[in-house]
């Protein structure tokens, strides 16, 4: 099943369910909206946790492939466009800052060789529309070099569970990997912000596979690592 219909029918429980993760998301969007400013792109949504103040003083666009996942934000009256990240409708150096929240992990092309290809595709996008000077931000779930090896040796048979869930194949990658992207694509200054709430318990319960919802693990038994790295388009 591909992304777009996925996250169509999953839209509503997406939104109604708590994934366990409100703590980090809150650090994360701070983080975020610390440092975004003037005309913004957010691609595969908003933002979890953004503040309504924060974002009204912002020339905001948001992106996504499902437009069921853009509705409540075009219904909060935010400029909302259908649109694939691997090739953006936007003119080049048409943004200030691009913001990726929790979608890289999405864009799979259900394979974990592909995943990498396809997040090179994507960060190629986003250095096209960022000004020169203008800033990326990626909020993701990064993973340990071994974890990550142990992921792309298990990719076919997650591949095949997932499927009969009808769940597409997610990748977490590692923040090694995408360090290495944004330097190829020319980015600079790269910094990585890892929140880290000081009352989170390894027991607290998330909610780790949207299609899922009713399956609850606690945290420390799911080995990834919210992440916000920031880098500046060089000139
Ligand atoms: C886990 S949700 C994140 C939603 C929101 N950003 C958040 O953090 O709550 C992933 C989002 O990425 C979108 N998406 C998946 N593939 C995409 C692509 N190729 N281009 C743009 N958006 C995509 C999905 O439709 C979905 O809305």
């Amino acid at each position: 099943m591909e992304p777009s219909q996925f996250f169509n029918s999953n839209a509503g429980t997406y939104y109604d369910t708590d994934a366990g993760m409100g703590t980090m998301n809150e650090l994360s969007a701070r983080h975020i909206e610390q440092g975004v400013c003037g005309r913004v792109l957010s691609i595969g949504g908003m933002w979890p946790r953004h503040s309504p103040e924060a974002v009204s003083s912002l020339d905001l666009v948001v992106a996504d492939v499902s437009d069921e996942m853009l509705r409540p934000h075009r219904e909060a009256g935010i400029s909302t466009v259908l649109d694939d990240a691997r090739a953006l409708s936007f003119p080049d150096e048409s943004f200030d800052h691009v913001v990726l929240p929790l979608v890289l992990h999405h864009i799979t092309e259900q394979s974990w060789r592909a995943a990498r290809r396809e997040v090179q595709k994507v960060l190629g996008e986003v250095r096209r529309v960022l000004k020169a000077g203008g800033q990326i931000w990626i909020s993701e779930f990064s993973v340990s070099r071994p974890v990550y090896w142990v992921e792309a040796a298990a990719a076919p048979v997650t591949r095949l569970v997932l499927g009969f869930a009808g769940i597409p194949l997610v990748v977490m990658h590692s923040a090694e990997f995408y360090r290495g992207v944004l330097l190829r694509q020319r980015f600079t200054d790269l910094s990585s912000y890892y929140p880290a709430p000081s009352d989170a318990s390894w027991r607290d319960p998330i909610r780790p596979i949207i299609g899922l919802p009713w399956l609850k693990v606690p945290r420390g038994l799911y080995p990834v690592r919210p992440v916000v790295l920031s880098a500046v388009a060089a000139w």
